[in-house]
């Protein structure tokens, strides 16, 4: 991957919003993968504040989330498809009706799985993923162990995700499973681009440029991809070599 090492979380967001702004103006981001968490929070406040100033359109955008927990309806706040209505989507120009995130609600969640990688291509492909890291490498909930050609599929949560998750779920518990796409989907996107920012994240950092590649750290599966852009502040980077 290219890894580029910014100084605060705002810069990384920034040069994220710069670099979506700017593939999507040319038209090489017609198809984008998303992810939720807090990373990309100011990434997508900054997207809405372009659209609202007429500088950027995401009306003819499809868009592909990672990932969704199970059992969680639309309308539940702390369902990813919430989280985006209410960060992004409301925010901005954006055609409802071709944002797609995994149903976790589904009764059948093998042939949900089946649906979305359906829909993936339909739209004809990711152009462009953006991704977060888990503290423990998981990129999506591919958490460490998920092969390499996984696709969408439910997946059990780690505990460290779900206690890192926790706060999004006030007085109530983390869901213990979710439906997202595999490390297969995601390496299939044409580009991607991985955000990761504060002292919590610099081992997995480290683990998925310097460590072996594998399944013990899913984000090393990057490594096998022509067109990674790793964006990270100074403390996510510490232990890079
Ligand atoms: C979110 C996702 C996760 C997060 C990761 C980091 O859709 O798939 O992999 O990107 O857990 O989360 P934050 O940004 O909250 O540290």
């Amino acid at each position: 991957p290219r890894l580029q090492v910014l100084a605060s979380q705002e810069d990384v967001a920034r040069q994220a919003a710069a670099l979506l702004e700017a593939r999507i103006r040319q038209g090489a981001a017609r198809v984008l993968g998303l992810a939720t968490g807090r990373t990309p929070l100011r990434v997508y406040a900054l997207l809405s504040e372009a659209v609202r100033d007429g500088r950027l359109s995401l009306a003819g955008i499809s868009t592909f989330n990672l990932d969704e927990y199970a059992g969680l309806s639309p309308d539940h706040p702390g369902s990813y498809r919430s989280y985006m209505n209410r960060h992004l989507f409301a925010g901005s120009d954006v055609d409802l009706a071709r944002t797609h995130v995994p149903d976790g609600l589904a009764a059948d969640p093998v042939a949900a799985g089946r649906d979305y990688e359906a829909r993936i291509k339909a739209a004809g492909g990711i152009d462009l993923q953006l991704l977060g890291i888990g503290q423990n490498g998981h990129i999506g909930f591919n958490e460490p162990g998920s092969p390499f050609d996984s696709r969408t599929r439910m997946v059990p949560l780690a505990a460290s995700t779900r206690a890192a998750n926790a706060g999004d779920f006030p007085g109530g518990t983390v869901p213990e499973r979710a439906i997202t796409m595999g490390i297969g989907t995601i390496l299939e996107a044409r580009e991607i681009v991985l955000l990761a920012c504060g002292p919590a994240k610099a081992e997995a950092v480290a683990a998925m440029i310097d460590g072996p590649v594998g399944p013990a750290c899913p984000a090393s599966a990057l490594r096998l991809h022509p067109r990674v852009t790793v964006l990270c502040d100074a403390e996510a980077a510490a232990r890079v070599a």
